[in-house]
């Protein structure tokens, strides 16, 4: 059940003589569904923002239809369901950031009381508690970055829009952003997000559309653009250099091409674990601290309060979608011995696989079935031995 949908959407900037200064989108057709995390992708200037902008109401169409929770984006009430994030952070450099957080609380109208809660738990969940009281003039680049995502949810939207949400922050802060997008998700929010970070992009969306000069040139979910259903990889623990001397031998005599190397450890992972360590060691720091992961205030989205059809038709199919299994994966999971030893002989090919037409050295069926008679061969010669 799209949550976004937009036809036909076109936007031209014009100058004051009515001549088009920029096409920003053109003819752009965008499904976002329910639940799901979207990532809008494309070079700059391609029209993520201005698309961000016309969904939030803030931008006119110059031709094209867009329907946001079943409305017109410009429809008041929709306000309440929505967060963004906007790409620069546009907050008052005097205020402090617990007193910028209470204004946009109560510029949604929430009380006294639950806007002080809340203003304190989004404060700890992105890590600056004891920042709260210094004005915001005086926050780094990513600690305004961090008020500016608290402020997104200090409305617990169930529709969330991200423009360059990791945008100056430090690894830890993106790790603890993706954590809680994913969080979002999980509580069944639906977020739309534009990053440069491809990576960062990689690991949380479902689905990406990629725009360039204002049109979308490929859209689908993340798994199946990037997966290379013809390749295989092999991840071993512990395998000695006679065993990959051997299976090595045994690959080229029968002219299989793969290339066997040492898996590396993510720089992300690596930076996290580093810092960690000096965290424990109550190492002394004025910046932002490690963030709970997530304020406890979120709820699941109310789906009366969208304006989906009440018609039961409708709502079955919704719930059939949201129940229904995930397609068969394209290779049956293996035992995991087998798992392992298959991973680590064919990961730097999985590697190289970004680009699938380039998968020439396993790409056709036979191939396929030698590799099954390898793994047959390697698992006999494994029980052999034991
Ligand atoms: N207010 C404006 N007046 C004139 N042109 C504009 C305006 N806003 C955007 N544009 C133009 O529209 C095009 C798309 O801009 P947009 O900001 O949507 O790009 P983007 O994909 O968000 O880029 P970035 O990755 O740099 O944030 C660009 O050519 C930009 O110059
Ligand atoms: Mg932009």
């Amino acid at each position: 059940m799209e949550i976004i949908e937009t036809i036909g959407l076109t936007k031209e900037f014009r100058d004051f003589w009515g001549r088009v200064k920029a096409r920003a989108l053109d003819n752009l057709n965008l499904k976002v569904n329910r639940g799901e995390i979207f990532g809008l992708l494309g070079p700059n200037g391609s029209g993520k923002t201005t698309t961000i902008k016309l969904l939030l109401g803030l931008l006119f169409p110059t031709a094209g239809k867009i329907k946001v929770l079943g409305k017109s984006p410009r429809h008041v009430e929709n306000k309440k369901y929505i967060g963004f994030l906007p790409e620069e952070t546009y907050l008052y450099p005097y205020q402090t950031a617990e007193e910028a957080l209470l204004f946009y609380g109560r510029l949604f109208g929430l009380k006294h009381t639950i806007c002080k809660k809340r203003v304190q738990d989004l404060l700890e969940m992105v890590g600056l508690t004891k920042a709260q009281k210094r004005p915001l003039k005086e926050y780094s680049k990513g600690m305004a970055r961090r008020i500016g995502i608290a402020q997104a949810l200090i409305n617990d939207p169930d529709l969330i829009f991200l423009d360059e949400p990791t945008t100056g922050l430090d690894p830890i802060g993106t790790k603890e952003i993706k954590d809680l997008i994913l969080h979002l998700k999980n509580c069944g929010k639906t977020i739309v997000l534009c990053s440069h970070l491809l990576a960062d992009v990689e690991d949380i969306c479902d689905r990406i559309a990629i725009v360039y000069g204002g049109k979308i040139r490929c859209e689908g979910t993340v798994a199946g653009l990037l997966t290379a259903p013809q390749r295989t990889q092999i991840v071993v623990d512990n395998l000695s250099d006679a065993t990959i001397q051997e299976i090595t031998q045994w690959l080229q005599s029968r002219q299989i091409p793969a290339s066997i190397e040492k898996p590396r450890e993510r720089l992300e992972t690596y930076f996290l674990r580093v810092i960690q360590e000096a965290r424990l060691q109550d190492t002394p720091t004025s910046g932002a601290e490690a963030g709970k992961i997530v304020a406890d205030f979120f709820k699941q989205p109310n789906l009366g309060s969208l304006s989906e059809p009440s018609n039961p038709v409708l709502q079955e199919l919704l719930e059939q979608k949201l129940t229904h299994p995930s397609p068969e994966p394209i290779a049956q999971p293996l035992p995991t011995t087998t798992n392992t030893v298959l991973q680590q002989l064919v990961q730097p090919a999985i590697e190289k696989a970004s680009i699938p037409e380039s998968s020439t050295s396993i790409a056709n069926p036979s191939q396929e079935n030698i590799q099954q008679e390898v793994l047959n061969e390697l698992l006999a010669k494994g029980k052999g031995k034991k």
